[in-house]
């Protein structure tokens, strides 16, 4: 069987890829610095799946650390979630996001080269497409320079791979744009826990669900869309690690650049967002109108039949799992994994 390793592994789709990889009979070993993520996780992810998952602390950055993994572990190919992720941070801080990122994933196809394991994948995001000319977005769609540095950084590493690629031909490069993840695994023991107040809709939402926030601000309600609020294609991370799995399926060790859009192909808006949630928590959850956050696209969501044609996935799962499973995790781990 296949052992996979999982740099970043810990985090939120990480933990849920793991689960997912394991049922269809890969081994994943976890590689990850818990900057953004927290060693509870481990056990949470043993529980769900019976096994011992193999973990490894370390940074990508760091050669020595990354090769001990490939002296310990036979590694058929890697999939990297490792990353930083908020977009207004990296506008303060961009050089730790090139740093970290590009030059992390940078150091990861360096030791792959050198190890000749030849399957990368990598989560990308839609973020690549910029503020779209039109949707739905193929994988043909234009990527434009992005509008912050962390979207820059997910445009920059698929240049890379594509051009190491062109180097180095028996790499496989499976290059995964992501719609926006959200729900968490139906056990309600392992989900997605930000720091600080979460800047994404569907943390922001369960946290108000819960009462850790009065009320949502929703950012801008004069867009042109039917009810003026932005539209973007809500993915249930199950569906998304199992999108990963398809991919590795259909692309381990068939050399290439392989691209797929992972997304469900429908567009919901932020106030069909706050009916699905004050559905599955049964009251209405309280929200504000708020000015525009900059940045923001008017709409975002996939064609999704590049993936359904070629890996034979399609996200299954619909809004309300999604908005269940996501008040299901926070329900049960107010404080996240602090509890
Ligand atoms: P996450 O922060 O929960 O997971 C990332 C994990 O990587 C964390 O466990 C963190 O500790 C680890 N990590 C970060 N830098 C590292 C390093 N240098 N070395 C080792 N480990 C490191 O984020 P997530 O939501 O699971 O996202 C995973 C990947 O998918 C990220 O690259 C992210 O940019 C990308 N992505 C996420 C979304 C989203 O909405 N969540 C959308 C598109 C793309
Ligand atoms: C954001 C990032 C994007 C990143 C993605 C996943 C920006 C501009 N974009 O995308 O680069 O890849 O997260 O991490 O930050 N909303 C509210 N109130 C809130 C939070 C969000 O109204 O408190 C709205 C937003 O304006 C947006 C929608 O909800 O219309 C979704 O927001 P979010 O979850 O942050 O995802 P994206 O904006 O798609």
């Amino acid at each position: 069987m296949s052992t996979i390793l999982v740099t970043g592994g810990a985090g939120y789709i990480g933990s849920h890829t793991c689960i997912e990889l394991i049922r269809a009979g890969y081994d994943p070993v976890i590689f990850d610095n818990f900057s953004n993520s927290k060693p509870a996780v481990l056990a949470r992810l043993n529980r769900i799946t019976k096994r011992n998952i193999p973990f490894v602390a370390g940074d990508i950055r760091v050669k020595e650390q990354l090769e001990a993994v490939f002296d310990a572990y036979s590694i058929d190919a890697v999939i990297n979630f490792a990353g930083l992720k908020a977009v207004g941070e990296s506008v303060q801080k961009p050089l730790e996001y090139y740093d970290n990122n590009v030059n992390g994933a940078r150091v990861l196809l360096s030791v792959m080269k050198e190890r000749k394991c030849f399957n990368f994948v990598f989560s990308s995001s839609a973020t690549v497409y910029g503020e779209p000319d039109s949707v739905p977005l193929t994988e043909n769609s234009p990527v434009k320079r992005a509008n912050s540095p962390y979207g820059q950084t997910k445009v920059d590493i698929e240049f890379m791979a594509e051009e190491l690629q062109k180097a180095v031909p028996d790499f496989s490069m499976i290059l995964l744009r992501y719609f926006n993840p959200v729900g968490a695994h139906d056990s309600g023991l392992i989900g997605e826990d930000p720091r600080g107040i979460p800047n994404n809709l569907m943390p922001y939402l369960t946290q108000v669900a819960v009462g850790k926030l009065p009320h949502l601000n929703i950012f801008g309600n004069d867009y042109p869309t039917p009810d003026g609020t932005c539209i973007r294609d809500y993915i249930h991370v199950v569906d998304l690690a199992r999108g990963h799995v398809a991919a590795l399926e259909h692309c381990m060790n068939r050399s290439g650049v392989h691209i797929y859009n992972l997304g469900t192909g429908i567009g919901y808006s932020v106030l069909d967002m706050v009916k699905a949630f004050s559905k599955a928590i049964g009251r209405e959850l309280p929200y504000r109108f708020a000015p525009r956050r900059p940045g923001d696209v008017v709409q975002c969501y996939a064609d999704p039949s590049k993936a359904r044609n070629e890996l034979g996935w399609s996200a299954q799962k619909n809004l309300d799992e999604m908005a269940a499973d996501s008040y299901n995790w926070q329900k049960n781990n107010p404080n996240g994994y602090d509890n």
